[in-house]
């Protein structure tokens, strides 16, 4: 049994581009497989592919297979579909106990022998067994629906902070009903991953491909609403900040796209710094795990320019942005300061030690919805939560 587990970026050229997946390394693996087999082989997809991958697999292996000299040529196959839930951060309690393995397949004694491997740690009605494109499409599906219950949350933020609603009451109060259920209705900067994006944009190219245009421009908004809604936060803060930040300093807490990683990858933390460097402002960031190599590389900078001594000085290199160690740097004159990712040991922060540090009248955006805003106020500092409308 041979697992095929391979990046499947989004493809930058050709035709597709910025929505299909590029499957040359699923391709590549396939031609590999086919040449070096003996027997039977069951080949299993784990990488996140577009639907009716299986059917190029199985064409690769065929064609490579019937190559190979007629002495040798024992080689049958099976492809099977096993899409991968795992979350980072939460992997290993993801594996050892997921909600459901799903397996997709024609031939009933590959999946049994696929589904006997999990039955060592999973119970047998937690495996669901489907054909080989539902599996598959069901993949692209439970990741279009995750992000999209993000941006229907981040919408009605939106509409709390016009009307004095609070988001984070809405979302208590509809996650109760156990149609909708409580999970995934943190509103926050925006989904970010390497995943959620890449696979609605490979459903918007699907439905494209399948002349299916309404459906393309359903999932389509999922994307664009997350983007607007990256966008707006540079500009709510200039507005707090008397409408300019040109010249001001902002502290960044927090840079990977969610908390218990070091990931940036579509990070809203990438496209908030560059709006809020591009309005004039300097950048304190603070990450307790994303390296300053990779915010230069998000940010577009070149890190050949960063020079150690300069880090450690109070001057900005860049002009625009420079990391700090300490998270309570990020407070050193600055005139605001934005969480932007849920990390643990921003709600342990000491307000009055920060407000001795900041510029006034100094402000707190909280982004995540994780800081206690009565103990921010008492410190003196100013205080706004996304979707809050009595901001
Ligand atoms: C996601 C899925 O949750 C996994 O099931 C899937 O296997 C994986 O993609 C994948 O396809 O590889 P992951 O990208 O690790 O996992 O991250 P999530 O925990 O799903 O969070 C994604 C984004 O949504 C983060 O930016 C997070 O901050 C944001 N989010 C999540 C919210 O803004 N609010 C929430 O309530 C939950």
């Amino acid at each position: 049994m041979i697992f095929i587990s391979v990046n499947t970026p989004t493809k930058l050229t050709g035709v597709g581009a910025g929505k299909a997946s590029d499957l040359k390394w699923v391709e590549a693996s396939a031609r590999q497989v086919a040449s070096y087999s003996k027997g039977h082989t069951i080949v299993v997809e784990k990488s996140t592919l577009p639907v009716r991958t299986a059917e190029v697999i199985k064409s690769i292996l065929k064609s490579v297979s019937e190559l190979t000299p007629e002495e040798e040529s024992n080689k049958t196959f099976d492809v099977l579909s096993n899409p991968e839930f795992l979350a980072e951060g939460s992997a290993v309690n993801d594996l050892l106990y997921p909600d459901r393995v799903l397996i997709g397949g024609e031939s009933k004694s590959a999946i049994s022998q696929l589904s006997q491997i999990y039955e060592n740690w999973v119970p047998r009605e937690k495996i669901l067994e489907t054909n080989i494109w539902s599996s598959e499409l069901a993949k692209l599906t439970a990741n279009a629906f995750l992000a999209q219950r993000i941006s229907s949350i981040n919408s009605i933020g939106a509409i709390c902070e016009a009307t004095g609603a609070d988001v984070r009451e809405v979302a208590r109060a509809i996650g109760t009903d156990s149609r909708i259920g409580s999970k995934f209705l943190n509103s926050g900067p925006g989904f970010g991953g390497s995943c959620f994006k890449k696979d609605i944009l490979n459903l918007v190219y699907l439905s494209e491909h399948f002349g299916l245009p309404e459906v393309a421009n359903f999932w389509e908004e999922v994307v664009k609403l997350n983007d607007w809604h990256q966008r707006r936060i540079p500009r709510l803060i200039a507005k707090k900040l008397f409408g300019t930040l040109s010249g001001k300093k902002i502290g960044i807490l927090g840079f990977a796209f969610k908390a218990n990683t070091n990931d940036t990858r579509e990070s809203a933390a990438i496209q908030i710094c560059k709006d809020l460097i591009e309005e004039g402002a300097n950048l304190l960031i603070h990450d307790p795990k994303v390296s300053t190599i990779q915010i230069c590389k998000d940010l577009k900078c070149d890190p050949l320019n960063i020079e150690k001594e300069k880090l450690n000085s109070n001057e900005f290199v860049h002009g625009s942005w420079k990391p700090v160690n300490n998270k309570y740097d990020v407070f050193n004159n600055s005139d605001a300061v934005l969480l932007l990712t849920e990390w643990e040991e921003y709600k342990k922060i000491k307000w009055d030690l920060a407000f001795q540090k900041l510029r006034k009248p100094a402000w707190v955006f909280d982004s995540r919805s994780i800081l206690d805003s009565e103990e921010v106020n008492k410190a003196g500092i100013n205080f706004w939560r996304f979707g809050n409308g009595l901001n």
